[in-house]
């Protein structure tokens, strides 16, 4: 009986004879693909019987590469095309999650690269740790759309485009397996908590979603409009449970940033 490997490979010799010179092939194909032409010989007994061949950085490159054709966002029609998927260590311990791209993020390609994003950089300075360190995401991929004379404007995603997209982030939490998450504002807990509830109501605690601990706090842009010394701190001492949590070092000093001085 011809196995999977021959039908596909004489599917292929035949391209040409139809007229066709390129194919398009997503991540998971071509990596099974390669495999075949690294002429890997199992059976169907050992394939099964092998871990996961994918590495979490495979499944990220999978992942956006269904992030960009995700059809469940682009038939709504509301979000723009530019598709805005995620950065930073694949392995990290920590995982960010905001509510959308906005202007400078489309323009990017990067989430959180605008104004709130230098503002979630000084935080993650704050408590020791570089960008790169983390993963930042998105519970929305696509900029929610304003019509024609949009310009720099943005809006939160619908709950619709929220669900549209979930999947995703979903997914990326899988791949990660973060031992935290924090959420980055009401949108992001409505989407992977399924809270109506405010920051003000959510924050404090530990959630959970897919089996990780999750915290909410202020989105940064929150912080940018309110400079309050008790909002800085409010988003400050939910870092520092996250801190706790991840048994990072935190000195006297850290423990007293944005306490009233006396
Ligand atoms: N705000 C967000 O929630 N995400 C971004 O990527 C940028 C701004």
């Amino acid at each position: 009986m011809p196995t999977l490997r021959d039908i596909v490979t004489k599917g292929l010799s035949h391209l040409p004879e139809n007229g066709r010179r390129t194919l398009a092939v997503d991540a998971e194909a071509r990596q099974i693909l390669r495999s075949w032409m690294q002429g890997r010989k199992t059976t169907p007994r050992q394939e099964a019987a092998q871990p996961a061949p994918e590495s979490v950085e495979d499944k990220l490159a999978y992942l956006r590469e269904r992030a960009e054709h995700w059809a469940p966002a682009r038939r709504l029609g509301s979000l723009r095309d530019t598709m805005v998927f995620a950065v930073g260590n694949p392995h990290a311990r920590l995982m960010l999650v905001g509510e959308a791209p906005g202007y400078d993020e489309e323009l990017r390609r990067e989430p959180f690269v605008g104004k709130a994003g230098q503002k979630l950089n000084d935080i993650l300075r704050a408590m020791g740790l570089a960008r790169a360190e983390i993963y930042i995401s998105n519970i929305c991929k696509f900029r929610p759309s304003m019509g024609a004379n949009q310009g720099t404007a943005n809006r939160p995603p619908t709950p619709e485009e929220i669900s549209a997209c979930l999947p995703l982030i979903q997914a990326e939490i899988r791949a990660i397996a973060p031992e935290c998450i924090v959420c980055l504002g009401a949108t992001a807990a409505k989407g992977l908590l399924g809270s109506e509830g405010s920051v003000g109501s959510l924050r404090g605690a530990w959630w959970e979603t897919q089996g990780v601990p999750v915290r909410v706090t202020y989105h940064p842009s929150y912080l940018l409009r309110n400079e309050a010394l008790s909002a800085r701190r409010a988003v400050w001492e939910d870092m520092l449970a996250v801190m706790e949590r991840l048994s990072l070092p935190i000195s006297p000093k850290q423990r007293a940033f944005f306490l009233p001085k006396n």
